[in-house]
C-alpha cells in the first residue's frame, strides 16, 4: 500500500498551467487526480469538496489564480488586470467559513500589485510575463510555507503526547486537508515516527463523512492504529477511558478564541469538558482572524439537504421533501478549549488577544 505522505492532495504543474488535485469526494474507493484548467473547475472543486480542508482550499485558491493568469490570453495589461480581479473575486466566494482562502487570495492580490509596480517601466507584454512569474512563485511559496507550518505544529502537538495515548479526532485535518502532514493529525504522524504508537479514534463526521472516508483512510495508509466510531459514540469511548486527548482542526479562529470547525466539533469539546479530557484546536496561525471579534461573527456555510438525506447512501435515508438543517461548521466557545496549537506553539484561547503582534 502506497504511503499517503508520498503524494500531495493539491499541486501546481511544473509549467504552472494545471492545478492538480486528488479528488477527495471519491475517497476511499477511488484515487483519482484531476487536472483543473479553468476558474470554474477550481471553484466547483472547492464548493463540491473535491479539494477541502481550510489550508488546502487556500492553496488551491492561490494555485487556481496563478493557473488562470498563466493561461489567460491578454490583449493588454488592462485586460490582464481586469481578469485577475474577476477570478480573484470569483474564487473568494467559493466557500465562506475557512479564512485561509481569503488570506491567500488577498496575499496573491498584494503580490500582483507589487509586481505591477516593479515592472512599471516595462512594456505590457513584459509586465504580464513578470506578473505571471511572480504569481506562480507566490502560490508555490504559500504551499511551501504551509508545509513548514505543519511540521512546526507537529512538534508543538507532540509535546502533549505520551506513548500509547488515545486520541479522538473529528473530520479530517490531516495530510489531505493541507499541503502535507496535516494540522490536527501532524502530531500523530510525528508520534508514530517516534515509536509512540498512538491509538486514534476517528468520528465518522456526518454528513460528508470526512472522518471515515478521509481520516480513517489516510491514517490506515500510514500504518497508524485507527478505530472508526459514529459521531454519537464519542461520549461512550470517553466514558470508558479510551480517550486521553481530543485534537481537531479549525477553519477560523475569532479574536476572542472562539473556533469554527466542522459541525460537531463543539460537541466533542463539551463532552471533553464533562469527562475532564484536554481538548485542543489545531491550525496555522493565519487561521486567527482578528477582524472577527467573536464566534458569533463567523459566517457559517450552510449546505444542500441532499448531503444529509442521500449522499453516500444507495437509497434516500429520509422521507422525500423533509426539512433539513445542514450547517457545515459550528463554533466551539473559547472556554471549552484547553488550548490552541499553531506553528508558533500552544496558547490558551483566552490569551489570543495579547499575542496579536
Ligand atoms: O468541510 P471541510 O471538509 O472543508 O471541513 C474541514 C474542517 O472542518 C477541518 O477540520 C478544518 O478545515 C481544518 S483542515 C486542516
Amino acid at each position: 500500500m502506497r504511503n499517503i505522505l508520498e503524494y500531495d492532495s493539491v499541486e501546481l504543474s511544473p509549467n504552472g498551467r494545471d492545478v492538480i488535485i486528488l479528488d477527495q469526494s471519491l475517497l476511499p474507493n477511488q484515487e483519482k487526480f484531476l487536472h483543473l484548467t479553468t476558474a470554474e473547475q477550481v471553484f466547483y472543486a472547492i464548493t463540491l469538496l473535491k479539494v477541502r480542508g481550510a489550508p488546502a482550499i487556500g492553496i488551491a485558491g492561490a494555485f487556481g489564480l496563478a493557473m488562470c493568469m498563466n493561461r489567460f490570453r491578454a490583449k493588454n495589461l488592462q485586460a490582464f488586470d481586469k481578469e485577475f480581479l474577476r477570478v480573484k473575486r470569483y474564487l473568494y466566494i467559493s466557500r465562506p467559513t475557512a479564512v485561509s482562502l481569503m488570506v491567500t487570495l488577498d496575499r496573491m492580490e498584494r503580490c500582483y500589485y507589487q509586481a505591477e509596480e516593479e515592472a512599471k517601466d516595462k512594456s505590457d507584454f513584459e509586465t504580464i510575463r513578470f506578473i505571471r512569474e511572480r504569481l506562480t512563485a507566490e502560490a508555490r511559496a504559500i504551499k511551501l510555507e504551509d508545509i513548514q507550518k505543519c511540521l512546526a505544529i507537529a512538534e508543538a502537538g507532540f509535546s502533549l503526547l505520551k506513548p500509547g495515548m488515545g486520541i479522538l479526532t473529528y473530520c479530517n485535518a490531516g495530510h489531505l486537508a493541507v499541503s502535507r502532514y496535516g494540522t490536527a493529525l501532524s502530531p500523530i504522524y510525528y508520534a508514530q515516527q517516534k515509536g509512540y504508537m498512538p491509538k486514534v479514534y476517528s468520528c465518522e463526521t456526518r454528513p460528508m463523512l470526512q472522518g471515515s472516508r478521509l481520516t480513517a483512510y489516510e491514517l490506515t495508509k500510514a500504518g497508524i492504529d485507527v478505530t472508526l466510531i459514529c459521531d454519537n459514540m464519542a461520549a461512550d469511548v470517553m466514558s470508558r477511558g479510551k480517550i486521553d486527548i481530543v485534537f481537531f482542526g479549525c477553519d477560523r479562529i475569532a479574536a476572542n478564541g472562539d473556533v469554527a470547525n466542522k459541525v460537531g466539533s463543539s460537541m466533542l469539546a463539551i463532552l471533553a469538558k464533562h469527562f475532564g479530557i484536554p481538548c485542543y484546536s489545531i491550525g496555522p496561525s493565519n487561521t486567527i482572524d482578528y477582524n472577527t471579534p467573536t464566534g458569533k461573527d463567523i459566517k457559517i456555510e450552510e449546505r444542500a439537504s441532499f448531503e444529509v438525506t442521500d449522499m453516500y447512501f444507495d437509497k434516500p435515508v429520509a422521507p422525500k421533501g423533509i426539512k433539513v438543517y445542514n450547517p457545515a461548521f459550528d463554533v466551539t466557545p473559547a472556554e471549552l478549549l484547553t488550548g490552541i496549537i499553531t506553528e508558533k506553539g500552544i496558547i490558551s484561547p483566552k490569551k489570543l488577544g495579547t499575542i496579536k503582534e
